[in-house]
């Protein structure tokens, strides 16, 4: 069967088709995949404006569209190309009353869609939440017209599903998971350890109370005048000032979960220049699984305070020391809950998803911590392209979900609403 995913949760516009064989242990193939990011134009503004993401979106999700048909070699143009009202059968209203919210999208729908002939597609899935609503009612609301001039089904899929199973599809082959698994989701907007029991199966064990760990690292480059989305930026920064202790003999880079850091860069070896900096590892040894990254961010600000206080310059170099230290903290506090975690439920799987999973100092501290005390825990990683949004992991959750309604568990939603707070264990 062939899969449409639609995903437009945040300040990216992606389209992909997948198709699956029907199995238990489906292996899925990547048809046609398509992200149009909007990062250059909310790079300007330093974060994501909801309306201004809904109007990309709206833009954008046609030509998106087509030219993920076109990948998949599903593109197929209608040769005898008739207004909407007479496609769909059921008169213009229905497009225009799904469309209502979305004005510019609708004059476009209008314009493209009747050229565009049914593609060879079983059903289509879209993000419904969680996320920004406006954003999301654009793929939502693209995907139920879709629906309708097409009369394949509609289901709704959680954003954060999709992270969840983000790593089982690589570009070789579908990776099978040894249950109970754990899922550490870590992007701008979430932060979140989800025991997952089974596929469609899941217990949220704990979350941040402020800031999401990626929202924090844009928030701390910020601070330092680096573009948006800050991550790689500090991921950068923190990379060459431990090449530089490295250099200078520091000591390498291991461990963590500790409150003094085994990273260099903080108490181990005293840095070459500037003041040493000391970040908290906020939540470290509380007693449950939430985390905080606010006090973090703050300590941060404190910080750059405090060297330019009488005038003094924030130096290159002691940015990186910063960034050094921040990426330092945040992963010590990410390694400590989840492998509490890991050993109170037996996990057997840990499954890393998000944005910030493409970080390559938090992959390496938690493969370096499993090679060395846990063997027998396999730690799934997605590949570059599914760790940021994307819809590919959108058609696999939606595969599932598809499934399930298909074998009687549930049924097809008859209509059903972007939900921008909607939990994955509800
Ligand atoms: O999952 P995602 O694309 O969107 C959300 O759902 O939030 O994640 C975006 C977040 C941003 O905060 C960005 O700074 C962060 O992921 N990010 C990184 C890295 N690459 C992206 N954070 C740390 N290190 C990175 N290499
Ligand atoms: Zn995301």
């Amino acid at each position: 069967m062939n899969i449409l995913s639609i995903e437009t949760s945040c300040d990216e516009t992606a389209i992909s088709i997948v198709s699956a064989n029907n199995t238990d242990n489906p292996d899925f193939k990547i048809l046609g995949n398509t992200v149009a990011t909007q990062i250059e134009l909310h790079a300007q503004y330093g974060g994501v404006f909801p309306m201004m993401a809904k109007r990309e979106h709206s833009k954008n999700i046609i030509p998106v569209l087509i030219e993920t048909l076109k990948k998949a070699n599903l593109y197929v143009e209608e040769p005898h190309p008739r207004p909407l009202s007479i496609n769909n059968g059921e008169g213009q209203s229905s497009i225009q009353e799904i469309l209502t919210r979305e004005p510019e999208l609708l004059v476009l729908c209008k314009e493209y869609l009747p050229h565009i002939g049914k593609p060879d597609v079983d059903v289509i899935v879209v993000t419904s939440g969680p996320g920004l609503e406006p954003a999301l009612w654009v793929g939502v609301n693209f995907a139920k017209v879709l629906g309708t001039l097409w009369g394949i089904p509609v289901v709704p899929v959680n954003h954060m599903e999709g992270h969840i199973m983000s790593p089982i599809l690589t570009t070789e082959s579908t990776i099978n998971v040894a249950f109970p698994a754990l899922a550490l989701l870590i992007s701008g907007g979430h932060t979140e350890l989800v025991l997952v029991n089974n596929w469609m199966d899941y217990n949220k064990i704990g979350q941040t109370r402020d800031d999401a760990v990626g929202e924090a690292f844009d928030k701390v480059a910020r601070m330092m005048d680096l573009p948006y989305p800050g991550g790689p930026q500090i991921s950068k920064l923190a990379e060459e000032w431990r090449n530089l202790l490295l250099n200078q003999g520091g000591v390498p880079v291991g461990g963590g979960g500790n409150e003094i850091s085994h990273h260099p860069g903080l108490t181990t070896t005293p840095p070459p220049q500037g003041g040493e900096i000391r970040l908290p590892r906020p939540m470290l040894h509380s007693n449950d699984y939430d985390f905080s990254f606010s006090g973090l961010k703050t300590a941060v600000l404190y910080a750059i305070q405090d060297i330019k206080k009488d005038g003094g310059v924030l130096t290159d170099e002691t940015k990186k020391q910063i960034a050094c230290e921040f990426e330092n903290a945040a992963t010590d506090v990410l390694l400590a809950k989840t492998f509490r975690a890991i050993n109170e439920y037996g996990v057997q799987t840990l499954l890393i998803g998000g944005g910030v999973a493409a970080n390559k100092f938090i992959k390496k501290s938690f493969t370096e911590k499993q090679t060395a005390e846990y063997p027998d825990l396999k730690i799934l990683l997605p590949e570059k392209d599914l760790s940021t949004d994307n819809a590919l992991m959108i058609a696999i959750a939606g595969y599932y979900r598809y499934q399930n309604i298909m074998a009687g568990n549930k049924k097809f939603p008859l209509d059903f609403a972007a939900n921008g707070n909607w939990g994955v264990d509800s």
